[in-house]
C-alpha cells in the first residue's frame, strides 16, 4: 500500500449528531431550564408530583399500549435485542440461537416513544392503585420515533407530560388537567395557544361509529389517496386525520362522531365543555380529532402555538380509562397529556419570548500575584451570593480582560491592581456607561448584593 493511501485512512472521521438527533447549547438551555422549572412550579400547584422513568421497555409494552397497527409502533421505535445475561453470554461464546430465544432475557427493548405506557407500568409495578386516589404524576424527558425529521420533527425529542391515574372519571379532572396545561403556558407566556377538543366515545359507542364511517369510506373509496385507501381497513379514524388537500370535502360529509356517542360518553363530554367553561379555558370543537395512538376514549385534545409551521401541535393528550387493565392492573381511569417541548421552545423563540442570553454579572480583571489571591477571595465571596462571576486563569492587561468582559456580556468589572489591593480601595467599573467608582471591599460588595444577578 503507498504512504499516500495509509495517510488517507488514517484521517480521522469527523463524527456529527445523528440525523433526527441535536446538541442543545447555551444560552438555549437556559429557556430549557426555564421552561422546566416553571413546569416543576405549575404542576405542584395542582399537587402533581415527578416520576422518572427508563428511557427503554420491553417492545411489548409500546406494542400492547399504544397500539401495534398504530405509525408510532409499526415503523417509528428503535427496537433491539436486550444484550444482558444469557443471551449476551450465549452470543459471546458463539452458542447456538436458539438458546438466546428461550431465554427471557433476550426479549426486544424499544427506546421509548412515549411515556403514557411507563407511567401505567408503574403504577401496576409499584401497586399504586393502593395509595389515595387519583395518583397524579408528571415527567420530562427524551422519546425517540424514527420520523422524517423537519422543523419541530426530531427523532429524538423531549416531551413535558402528566397522568392522571385512579380514582373517578369526573369530567372536573378531564378539565382540570388541560386547565394545568392552559396555566402553564399562559405563565410562560406562549403566543397564539389554541385549544381544540373532541370526544372519541367508548369501546361501544366507537366500534359502532366506526363501522358506519368504514361503510361511508367505502362508497367513496375511488376518491381518496393510497392511504386512506389502506386506513379504510386499518384504521377508519385516521383518515379523518388527512391533510391530503383533495380529501377535504369528502371528509367534510363524513358522519360526525358526536352525533353517534352514547347517552353517558354524551354527557361527559358536555359536562367536560362546561367544566372547562367554569375554570375560563377557551376550546374549539374539532370532529375530526382524533390522535394517532390506540388507548384513548372519550375526552381527546390538542393544543396549537404560533410560530411552528406544518409540525404546530405543541401538546396532545385525553382519557384512556382501560389501559392500566389492558397493561395487566387492576381496571383504572386515566387520563394525561403530553407537551412537545422542543416545539414550546421554538414558539417561543419565534414569537421573542425567550429571555436574552445570560450574560456574567462581574468580570474579575486582576493582575500581579497579591491582586489574583484577592480576585479568587472576592469570586467566592459573589459567587456565595449568587451572582455569576468569570474569574480569568492566567494575568491579562487590564485593556485585554475588559475587551473580554465586553465580549461575554458583563456588567460589572472588578478592576484588581496592586494599587487596588494596597490602598484597599477596589474599582467597579459599569460596563454598559463605562463610569467607575472605587469602593472598599464592603461597600462594593455591599453595592453588588444590592444589585439582582442576571442569573437570578
Ligand atoms: P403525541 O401526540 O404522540 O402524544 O405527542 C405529544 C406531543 O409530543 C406532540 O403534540 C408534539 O408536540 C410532541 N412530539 C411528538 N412527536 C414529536 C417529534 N418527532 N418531534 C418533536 N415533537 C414531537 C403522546 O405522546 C401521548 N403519550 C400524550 C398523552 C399523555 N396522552 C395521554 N397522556
Amino acid at each position: 500500500m503507498s504512504e499516500g493511501a495509509t495517510k488517507k485512512e488514517e484521517k480521522p472521521r469527523k463524527f456529527q449528531a445523528i440525523r433526527g438527533t441535536r446538541d442543545l447549547l447555551p444560552p438555549e438551555t437556559a429557556l430549557w431550564n426555564r421552561v422546566e422549572q416553571t413546569a416543576h412550579e405549575v404542576f405542584a400547584t395542582f399537587g402533581f408530583g415527578e416520576i422518572r422513568l427508563p428511557i427503554f421497555e420491553p417492545t411489548e409494552l409500546f406494542a400492547r399500549a399504544v397500539g401495534g397497527e398504530t405509525d408510532i409502533v409499526s415503523k417509528e421505535m428503535y427496537t433491539f435485542q436486550n444484550p444482558t445475561g444469557l443471551a449476551a453470554m450465549v452470543r459471546e461464546n458463539g452458542m447456538l440461537g436458539t438458546l438466546a430465544e428461550m431465554s427471557p432475557e433476550s426479549e426486544l427493548i424499544s427506546l421509548r416513544p412515549e411515556a403514557t405506557a411507563s407511567v401505567c407500568r408503574a403504577y401496576i409495578e409499584h401497586g399504586m392503585h393502593a395509595l389515595p386516589q387519583p395518583v397524579k404524576l408528571y415527567y420530562m424527558g427524551p422519546m425517540f420515533r424514527r420520523e422524517r425529521p423537519q422543523k419541530g420533527r426530531y427523532r429524538q425529542f423531549y416531551q413535558i407530560g402528566a397522568e392522571v391515574l385512579g380514582g373517578t372519571d369526573a369530567p372536573a379532572i378531564d378539565a382540570e388537567v388541560i386547565e394545568m396545561v392552559m396555566t402553564f403556558f399562559a405563565k410562560l407566556e406562549l403566543q397564539g395557544v389554541e385549544l381544540d377538543i373532541n370526544s372519541i366515545g367508548c369501546r361501544d359507542c366507537r366500534t359502532k361509529y366506526v363501522e358506519l364511517l368504514r361503510a361511508e369510506l367505502l362508497k367513496v373509496k375511488d376518491k381518496l389517496g393510497a392511504d386512506s385507501q389502506r386506513r379504510i381497513v386499518t384504521n377508519p379514524l385516521r383518515v379523518l386525520d388527512s391533510k391530503l388537500e383533495s380529501e377535504q370535502p369528502i371528509i367534510e360529509k363524513l358522519p360526525r362522531i358526536a352525533d353517534h356517542l352514547c347517552k353517558d360518553c354524551a354527557t361527559h363530554y358536555a359536562a367536560v365543555k362546561r367544566q372547562l367553561e367554569l375554570r375560563g379555558v377557551i376550546y374549539r370543537e374539532s370532529w375530526r380529532l382524533v390522535r394517532g395512538l390506540d388507548y384513548y376514549m372519550r375526552t381527546t385534545f390538542e393544543i396549537t402555538a404560533a410560530g411552528l409551521g406544518s409540525q404546530n401541535a405543541v401538546c396532545g393528550g385525553g382519557r384512556y380509562d382501560g389501559l392500566v387493565e389492558l397493561l395487566g392492573g387492576p381496571p383504572t381511569k386515566g387520563i394525561g397529556f403530553a407537551i412537545g417541548e422542543d416545539r414550546l421552545i421554538l414558539s417561543l423563540q419565534e414569537s421573542g419570548k425567550a429571555p436574552a442570553p445570560q450574560g456574567r454579572d462581574v468580570y474579575i480583571a486582576w493582575m500581579g500575584e497579591k491582586a489574583h489571591a484577592t480576585a479568587i477571595r472576592a469570586a467566592k465571596d459573589l459567587r456565595a451570593a449568587g451572582f455569576s462571576v468569570e474569574l480569568p486563569p492566567i494575568e491579562q492587561k487590564f485593556g485585554k480582560a475588559l475587551g473580554q468582559a465586553d465580549k461575554l456580556g458583563a456588567r460589572y468589572a472588578l478592576i484588581l491592581g496592586d494599587n487596588e489591593v494596597s490602598e484597599g480601595l477596589w474599582t467597579l467599573k459599569t460596563l454598559a456607561d463605562g463610569s467607575q467608582q472605587k469602593l472598599t471591599e464592603p461597600d462594593l460588595l455591599q453595592f453588588l448584593r444590592e444589585q439582582k444577578p442576571v442569573s437570578s
